[in-house]
């Protein structure tokens, strides 16, 4: 098949190249030769390229920068998205739209459904709910919802808490928030599954069990032999400019009916922290 990426220089594109490319022709998009903002700029790419499936993935992705640049955010986000679902849909083609926990607000205490209502408490959880509803007027969507990746090509928490292990004497970490780590190469292997399945929908996909960031940060000095001190604090006291829900543990139980599930988040970890070279 040939799949066109959006978003293609990100974290999670990057696990996607490497698990699609070994079944599928890939046809690469960026900011620099496809900006999803622009409406005519999109179309012609489609037009020239020819997809026959789209993973959209590119996104405007800084949770706490979102909250004073709330236009920037839905101008990609929702706008870009909008772009993107409408010339997969002239051309009759499907497209998956990468979503998050953060579209949850602080609802529940147990792990949230597709069924569920979404209560975004930031700038970027609204901004991607509002590119859900973008995405779903393209007839052929998945909505595929994960949380906190982590993996290869990007920042991530993993290697902010091995780099403050070198630095600082002791960490301070979150310890209210709880969700789902995911390893960007566990969630491409499970969209590379859920593609082939042609049931549109909305789903859940995330390493399963879930953790607070402190309790992730612990994991990762355990398996890397670290000893430091790591002490829990509040979001109170990390005071970031976007509100985080402290429960977005989401359910995996729709996909899994679809016999897609990931390993555990533990699992995950030790396999991505074996990639990594101290
Ligand atoms: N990271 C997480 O924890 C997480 C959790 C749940 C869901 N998600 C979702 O998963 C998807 C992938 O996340 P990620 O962490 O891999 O993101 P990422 O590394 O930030 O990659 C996003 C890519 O989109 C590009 N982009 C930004 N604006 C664009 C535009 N106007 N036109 C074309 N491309 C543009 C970015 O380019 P620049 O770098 O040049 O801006 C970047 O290469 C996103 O939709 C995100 O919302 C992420």
């Amino acid at each position: 098949m040939k799949i066109l990426i959006t978003g293609s220089n990100g974290m999670l594109a990057y696990a996607l190249k490497k698990t699609l490319k070994k079944e599928n022709r890939l046809i690469l998009a960026d900011i620099d030769n496809m900006d999803i903002t622009k409406t005519k700029e999109v179309s012609n790419f489609f037009t020239k390229a020819k997809p026959e499936f789209v993973i959209h993935t590119a996104a405007y992705t800084d949770v706490d920068g979102a909250q004073n640049n709330k236009s920037l955010a839905f101008k990609i986000n929702r706008d870009g998205t909008r772009n993107v679902a409408m010339a997969a849909k002239k051309m009759d083609i499907p497209v998956v739209y990468i979503s998050t926990d953060y579209v949850f607000g602080d609802n529940k205490r147990k792990p949230y459904t597709e069924n569920d209502r979404p209560n975004p408490l930031s700038i970027y959880g609204l901004s991607k709910y509002a590119g859900e509803k973008e995405a779903r007027k393209n007839p052929k969507h998945y909505i595929v919802r994960s949380a906190w990746l982590y993996g290869p090509n990007g920042k991530n928490f993993v290697l902010t808490i091995l780099r403050l292990a070198k630095e600082l004497d002791e960490l301070k970490i979150v310890n209210d928030q709880r969700g789902c780590p995911t390893y960007t190469f566990d969630l491409a292997e499970g969209i590379a599954k859920l593609i082939k399945t042609n049931k549109f929908s909305t789903y859940h996909l995330t390493n399963s069990g879930s953790s607070t960031w402190y309790q992730f940060a612990k994991e990762i000095l355990k398996i890397k032999k670290i000893k430091k001190k790591v002490l829990p604090i509040t979001s109170k006291e990390l005071n970031r400019p976007a509100k985080r829900p402290s429960y977005s543990v989401l359910s995996g139980a729709k996909i899994n009916r679809l016999k897609i599930r990931l390993k555990s988040w533990q699992k995950a970890l030790k396999n991505y922290l074996k990639t990594i070279k101290l």
